[in-house]
């Protein structure tokens, strides 16, 4: 855990020589969705690969890429790509981003995923904001020795999804002119998708979506005291009656096409940021 610490620290001074301003919001972008930040003025671009012990994306869907610049006049610091337990990385390399933007001073973190849907009243391309999580992973970020100036031993998980977060991308949507369904975002480890009984399982668990991310970097953000919204594209939805086959060609082309509307969220709520 101290090296871990100190490669945290290593990471945060090195991006606080390249920075311009210091980062009030960090944003990981998931599957498909590297292209959600491209709107972003970016004044720094640095690949994964020339940042200091940052892990490297496997998946050729994300991009692999830091970045940081302004939106509506708040400074942002966006992952374009993220790390997922089922390429093998542990749940703390997982949340290494979220804390170095938690060293770095983010206060507010917006993770953004593809998903299926579970919840037969969502429609492919249906943005989802999260209200609630179920970890079925089976492993936690903060499982081991904690490390009390991160945070709590047993941080709360009553308010994991900010709920004045959960409004004003309610609100951002509606102002773009869009709608949003909010639900429960089931977090599995992946990589093999659900069978129809594991499907028939998180519905009646009360989920609504269905993804291999987000869940990690939410309890870990939590820890670290940030306020954190989810946001998940509906990128196909699953039927445990008539099962289809997910297509990972049709679940990139849905999320890409959904940026726009990610984008507007985020400026919306960026803009009634405290
Ligand atoms: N299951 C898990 N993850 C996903 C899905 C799915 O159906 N669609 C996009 N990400």
């Amino acid at each position: 855990m101290e090296e871990y610490g100190a490669a945290v620290m290593e990471t945060a001074d090195f991006l606080r020589d390249h920075l311009v301003v210091v980062p009030e919001v960090g944003v990981l972008t998931g599957t498909g969705l590297s292209a959600s930040m491209d709107s972003l003025g970016a004044d720094l671009a640095l690949d994964y690969s020339k940042i200091p012990n940052f892990p490297v994306s496997t998946v050729e869907s994300h991009r692999g890429r830091l970045v940081s610049g302004f939106l509506n006049g708040r400074s942002v610091l966006a992952m374009q790509g993220r790390f997922h337990l089922y390429e093998g990385y542990s749940p703390l390399e997982v949340t290494f981003p979220v804390r170095v933007m938690q060293a770095l001073g983010v206060t507010c973190l917006v993770v953004t995923n593809a998903a299926g849907g579970i919840n037969l009243d969502f429609s492919e391309g249906d943005i989802m904001v999260i209200r609630d999580h179920i970890n079925l992973t089976g492993t936690n970020p903060l499982a081991g020795p904690n490390k009390e100036d991160w945070g709590d031993r047993f941080p709360d998980m009553a308010h994991a999804y900010d709920a004045g977060l959960v409004e004003s991308a309610k609100s951002a949507a509606q102002r773009a002119g869009f709608a949003v369904r909010t639900g429960v975002y089931a977090g599995l480890l992946g990589p093999s998708l659900e069978t129809p009984a594991e499907t028939r399982f998180l519905k009646m668990a009360g989920c609504d979506a269905v993804g291999f991310s987000t869940v990690m970097e939410n309890i870990a953000g939590v820890h670290a005291g940030m306020k954190v919204l989810g946001l998940s594209v509906i990128t196909n939805i699953n039927d445990p009656d008539a099962p289809e086959k997910v297509s990972v060609e049709a679940v990139i082309k849905t999320a890409e096409n959904a940026a726009p509307k990610l984008d507007a969220i985020l400026r919306g709520i960026v803009e009634q940021l405290p």
